[in-house]
């Protein structure tokens, strides 16, 4: 694991850098001589799962604003986190002609004969972040270091804890929360948690009081906050009612807000009863502005203006008969093959980093964290 991921730091500075280039090349040979007879003016399908979250909505915009900068046309479609509706919307997309389609699916196990229809009709797949499972027809996967993500929170709660470096502090109260079991991603997060928590757990350093710790047991439907909020409120009632809850792993920002009205509906946030150590995922505005109230304690930024290259890159390669750029051909087998990916990096933030990493990166706009 260690070994996979320097080399995968080093193969992603590289790799970053050549995208760095490429993205000067693109600028540079805009409508010359070699882009005539290309793709150019061809259109490209977007099936993006959900307008219900901020990071979607520029994910979507992001794709579009860097294919059409590479000379293509788009059709960017939303399928409001229902599979059947996103599955008939890639179908459209299919008979509408597009020449490559970008997914990030809703179910990744409900591809399988829309996908067979874009082989049949020669139209490569990227699957975009999350992916796309038990089907041969995902050309590729765009990404980030999914595993990774998991450790960033499990380590910082370890961190805040004090339970580093063969402390024996504790026990300390820890609850878990992972993400929709229909997203691939879901188990890769919360491995990569457990990799750091379950060590502690073990030793009963960190003692999960509800005791669910199952992944089956913690997962959120389609990552929606009311149904952690509501998961959250049956535990500090089932099992709080002494003693206090000091840590909530959360997988994804959306999740972390619902757990921490939960949280605060029981009186949490007080002088008596201070917030437990909430992660989160994502940095949407709702949740940096939470972790700046001193309430959400970190989340995981992840640059989807990056990933968002990363994916047109791959569709502009493939559609100008050149081998899109990889930089991890073993993680991510869809239960078909291993799909080849490029994973980018995320970064851990809290309020120590927040103002660096996403205000000064120009990823969110100081004015709208006011
Ligand atoms: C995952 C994604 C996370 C988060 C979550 C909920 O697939 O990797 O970053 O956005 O969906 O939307």
């Amino acid at each position: 694991m260690r070994n996979r991921r320097s080399a995968l730091a080093a193969v992603a500075t590289a790799a970053s850098l050549a995208l760095t280039l490429s993205a000067c090349g693109q600028n540079s040979e805009g409508g010359s001589e070699e882009d005539k007879g290309g793709p150019e003016g061809a259109t490209i399908g977007i099936a993006m799962p959900t307008k219900s979250s901020e990071r979607w909505i520029a994910d979507g915009n992001n794709v579009v604003k860097d294919l059409q900068s590479k000379g293509y046309k788009t059709k960017l479609v939303y399928g409001e986190d229902d599979p059947d509706q996103q599955v008939a919307q890639i179908e459209n997309l299919i008979t509408q002609g597009v020449k490559a389609l970008i997914v990030a699916s809703i179910d990744n196990k409900s591809m399988n004969n829309v996908l067979q229809q874009a082989k049949d009709a020669d139209i490569p797949v990227i699957s975009y972040d999350r992916l796309i499972l038990g089907t041969e027809n995902v050309g590729y996967y765009a990404s980030f270091d999914n595993e990774k993500v998991g450790e960033l929170q499990g380590d910082y709660i370890l961190d805040k804890l004090g339970l580093k470096d063969g402390s024996e502090k504790g026990p300390f109260n820890i609850e878990l929360f992972a993400g929709s079991n229909d997203d691939n991603n879901t188990r890769y997060f919360f491995q990569g948690a457990m990799n750091a928590l379950k060590p502690y757990i073990d030793k009963k350093q960190l003692v999960v009081r509800s005791g669910q710790t199952e992944l089956n047991q913690v997962t959120t439907l389609r990552w929606d906050g009311g149904t952690a909020q509501k998961r959250m409120d049956d535990i500090l009632t089932s099992s709080y009612k002494t003693g206090r809850v000091d840590a909530v792993l959360s997988p994804y920002d959306g999740i972390s807000i619902g757990i921490l009205s939960a949280l605060k509906s029981d009186d949490y946030g007080s002088k008596s009863k201070p917030l437990p150590i909430v992660t989160g995922q994502d940095a949407e505005v709702a949740s940096v502005k939470s972790i700046i109230a001193g309430q959400q304690s970190m989340t995981v930024y992840k640059d989807t203006r990056e990933l968002a290259k990363v994916a047109t890159n791959m569709v502009d390669a493939l559609l100008n008969d050149k081998e899109p750029e990889v930089n991890d051909t073993k993680t991510y087998h869809n239960g078909a093959k291993v799909v080849p990916a490029y994973l980018l990096e995320p970064v851990a933030v809290d309020e120590e980093n927040y103002q660096e990493v996403v205000v000064d990166s120009g990823y969110i706009k100081e004015s709208d964290l006011k």
